[in-house]
């Protein structure tokens, strides 16, 4: 059997967690050993009364950032030469298939780090951290969804953990660089709207044919950067 994949996630809001990794697919791969999860929470690692994990930026300005000492006590209770730290930031890199595909199949250890308020003191960020992702160009409130969002999209790429095994993945949007083609099930017909009849000709290359075809038709309507990426991919 394949080593469970570790996934650490450092958040002052572990309770956030709690639904998405206790249904569906996160929890299945949990319980059949493929995946263990655990969290860890920087104000578990305060030395002062009032559990303190922020403080006013140097230099004025709005908000509160996370104070080095619990994160780095946190992450480094944690961290052994085999982890990968990942810092969830709006600044970081913008999350791609490709990277749910190299997390999932280049790493034992994922812990992911998650800001609060203004974000993490930046010695945190030189020191511990080996990646920082973004999940778009927006800016949430804290990294807990980002992260989960990042967890999702890795857990799923594990052997095992989709039901309808390997296959499922391979076809589906971004995998080959274009988005998915038009999937029908029952009934043939609904309201008037039939199923296309290629669907039923039992011809599998013609089939195949026609979802290909679907499927660099609809890109090149919806996502036409991805042709351009991909074309470039090819040169
Ligand atoms: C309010 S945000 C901090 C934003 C920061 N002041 C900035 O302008 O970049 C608080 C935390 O939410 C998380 N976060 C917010 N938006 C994110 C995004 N688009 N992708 C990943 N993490 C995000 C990060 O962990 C961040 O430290």
């Amino acid at each position: 059997m394949n080593e469970a994949l570790k996934i650490d996630v450092v958040t002052l809001f572990p309770q956030m967690l709690d639904g998405f990794l206790g249904e569906s697919m996160m929890k299945r791969a949990a319980e059949a050993g493929l995946v263990q999860f655990r969290t860890v929470n920087p104000r578990d690692f305060t030395t002062d009364k009032h559990n303190t994990t922020d403080d006013r930026p140097f230099g004025g300005g709005p908000g509160m950032v996370m104070k080095p000492e619990p994160l780095f006590a946190a992450i480094e209770s944690i961290q052994t030469p085999e982890s990968h730290v990942i810092l969830l930031t709006p600044g970081g890199k913008t999350f791609q298939q490709a990277d749910a595909r190299r997390l999932a199949d280049q790493h034992s250890h994922l812990i992911f780090v998650c800001g609060h308020y203004e974000g993490v003191d930046e010695r945190v960020r030189e020191t511990l951290i080996d990646e920082e992702i973004s999940i778009g160009d927006y800016v949430l409130t804290n990294g807990v969804l980002a992260a989960s969002v990042v967890i999702d999209a890795v857990v799923r790429l594990r052997p095992g953990v989709l039901g309808g095994g390997e296959m499922a993945t391979e076809d589906e949007s971004f995998s080959s660089g274009l988005l998915e083609y038009p999937q029908y099930t029952r009934p043939p017909e609904f309201r008037g709207m039939k199923v296309p009849e290629i669907l039923f000709s039992g011809n599998h290359a013609k089939i195949e044919e026609w979802r290909r075809r679907k499927s660099l038709e609809r890109t090149a309507e919806r996502r036409p950067d991805l042709l351009g990426r991909r074309s470039e991919e090819e040169e």
